[in-house]
């Protein structure tokens, strides 16, 4: 939520700050504003709306001259999107500006001392305690009163300061928000993410929690707590600058549908050596794979609907339980969770809150904790035991694509590796569906290039309000995707639904032209579902029915068949899930909403 970039070098910084708000508008998008020191004062821009309207209120940053600033944009918390509510953030004196991300959850009792200390509140934010504590702390040492001000807070922050007794010079602070440093020649800069950097520089220092940073155009000076100097190393950025930009499509999602196959041979290529699979990033021993007696999958949103699919796939090649549970009700449910429990996190930023919150509960409970995670560095990936990432590149669009199918090929290979260390499948079994696995990414390919037709059964169901998905087993796990993808971007409402539960209740809303996307995939329970759609075309339903090729038994009963390539039922989520992605991108494109930006929804989900 929110996406914070800073610069301080030669260059003017205001162009700089636009062009990586707009890389980081995926994070927020109700509101923007850049700050800059120039001639030893503070000016400021702040705008509600796109990072657009900023570009415009400062003539792509002309009007804004300065070579030090930080820039903001906002996935409102407290206060509604307004130019007020827009960060950066003054100091009363004028002295300091402030861009923050995160929630600082002791703000009441803060705004309420500050304000009988006199100190004045422009906006409803809980960011602004922090600029007046700046203010308050400051006494002619920078460093001091950032330290001091950051032990005041309670929540979570990533932080960037500018002051105008300091004119070439950014602060930085970090708590359980994500942030990284630039590290250039003769510039340097910080951002919420490396989108935002890679144009400029593939040198980054990751901050850690409890860190706080100096950052001049000459160097970067890394803090602790006690204003003790912490050595960092540089990491090298691989991702790409081309990675990261639209590259010919009309949106980054489309683009990103386009990346699957080869998103997930990047994934599962490099751990497949001679036949066996390498999952080097752990220390999964047969010894303690035997000790395991339950795996728990925690995520929030796609990435839970991924662990929901990959449960069967595991249970079925392991045989050990999976219990799949959202990481917003893991971490109050008092979890039965000890040292026999491997717990399993998926999350593509990496910086899930409720994700991160879950899993630091199962942990203090014993667990070991493997984290599947897209952003190398991120809070999810340090704090587990194990880190195995999803080579997927970055992912911009809100809505998930290549984060859920990649995080699926790592399950996968996590579930086959499991089952030939713990004998659970036989050295044949094991070679038959390694092939078929290796055999993926040719296949998502050929689900993309045969389902061109879908644009078309598009145009015959956009103009909806409501729709059905049903399925079972892995059917229905790819249907509770299938319909989160119909909502988020299109704004559809749109109904998961276990095939077999929908006479239990659901079938009451069943009515004449309702579009029902049935999924058909699971030979050994064709005619179960089946049954379904008869069921529900006797009610007048459209069924719209989603079946592997060859499969002619479900043209007399479906209106229109969507067909995908026929592989192992295992991993039939990776091709299924990909024309149901196509079919929301293009209801969502007629129905003309914001697809890369839908509203109120945000990428990155750093608060509760
Ligand atoms: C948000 C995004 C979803 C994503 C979920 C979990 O809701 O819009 O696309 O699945 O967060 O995010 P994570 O980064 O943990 O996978």
């Amino acid at each position: 939520m929110c996406g914070i970039v800073g610069y301080t070098g030669v260059q003017g910084a205001s162009p700089i700050l636009l062009e990586g708000l707009k890389k980081l508008e995926y994070r927020g998008y109700d509101s923007a504003g850049i700050a800059l020191v120039n001639d030893g004062t503070i000016s400021i821009a702040k705008v509600t709306g796109r990072i657009a309207n900023l570009c415009e209120k400062t003539n792509d940053g002309k009007d804004y001259p300065g070579t030090t600033g930080i820039g903001h944009t906002r996935w409102a918390t407290h206060g509604a999107p307004s130019d007020t509510n827009a960060h950066p953030h003054m100091s009363n004196d004028g002295r300091f500006a402030i861009v923050h991300n995160g929630i600082i959850e002791n703000y009441m009792s803060l705004h309420d001392e500050l304000t009988a200390k006199g100190y004045h509140f422009e906006s409803e934010t809980d960011t602004e305690v922090i600029v007046h504590l700046l203010e308050m702390y400051y006494k002619g040492d920078i460093r001091k009163a950032v330290i001091k001000t950051s032990a005041r807070l309670q929540g979570s922050y990533a932080l960037g300061v500018i002051c105008a007794d300091d004119p070439d010079k950014l602060y930085v602070a970090r708590e359980a928000s994500p942030l990284i440093l630039g590290v250039g020649v003769g510039e340097n800069f910080f951002a919420s993410d490396v989108t935002a950097l890679v144009s400029y520089t593939r040198n980054a220092i990751y901050l850690e929690d409890g860190e706080f940073a100096e950052i001049s155009p000459e160097e970067i000076k890394v803090f602790d707590v006690a204003l003790q100097p912490v050595n960092k190393k540089i990491s090298r950025i691989v991702w790409d600058i081309q990675a990261a930009e639209k590259g010919g499509y009309e949106h980054f999602m489309l683009k990103e549908i386009m990346e699957q196959p080869r998103a997930f041979k990047a994934t599962i290529a490099p751990r497949i050596k001679e036949g066996e699979i390498v999952l080097d990033e752990t220390d999964l021993s047969k010894e303690y794979l035997e000790s395991v007696n339950k795996i728990v999958i925690t995520a929030c949103g796609s990435a839970y609907y991924a662990g929901c699919a990959a449960k069967y796939t595991i249970e079925k090649l392991c045989r050990v339980p999976v219990i799949t549970e959202l990481a917003s009700e893991l971490r109050y449910a008092d979890p039965l969770i000890d040292e026999h429990t491997l717990l399993i996190v998926l999350s593509q930023s990496g910086e899930t809150a409720d994700t991160i919150a879950a899993m630091k509960e199962c942990k203090s409970r014993g667990a070991k904790t493997i984290a599947i995670v897209n952003v190398v560095g991120s809070t999810i990936a340090k704090l587990a035991d194990h880190a195995l990432y999803t080579w997927a590149g970055p992912e911009i669009a809100v809505a998930t694509t290549k984060g859920y199918t990649t995080q699926l090929a790592v399950l996968y290979l996590f579930s086959l590796y499991t089952a030939k260390k713990i004998g659970s499948i036989s050295d044949e079994e094991f070679n038959r569906l390694l092939t078929a696995l290796k055999a993926l990414p040719k296949k998502i390919q050929e689900t993309i290039d045969t389902n061109s037709k879908i644009h078309q059964l598009a145009i015959k169901y956009y103009d909806n309000k409501s729709m059905f998905f049903i399925g079972r087993n892995t059917d229905y796990a790819i249907a509770l995707e299938g319909a989160l993808k119909m909502k988020e971007i299109s704004y559809i409402h749109a109904e998961s639904y276990a095939a077999g539960e929908l006479k239990h209740g659901t079938i009451a809303l069943i009515e004449e032209h309702r579009p029902v996307v049935a999924l058909c995939y699971n030979e050994k329970i064709m005619e179960k579902t089946l049954s379904n759609i008869v069921e529900v075309k006797a009610r007048g339903a459209d069924v719209l029915a989603l079946t592997y090729k060859g499969n002619h038994q479900i043209v007399s009963v479906a209106n229109d068949v969507i067909y995908v390539p026929k592989v192992d039922t295992l991993f039939s989520a990776a091709v299924e899930i990909i024309p149901l992605q196509m079919l929301a991108y293009y209801v969502a494109k007629l129905n003309e909403c914001d697809i890369d930006k839908p509203k109120n929804l945000a990428k990155s989900v750093t608060v509760e």
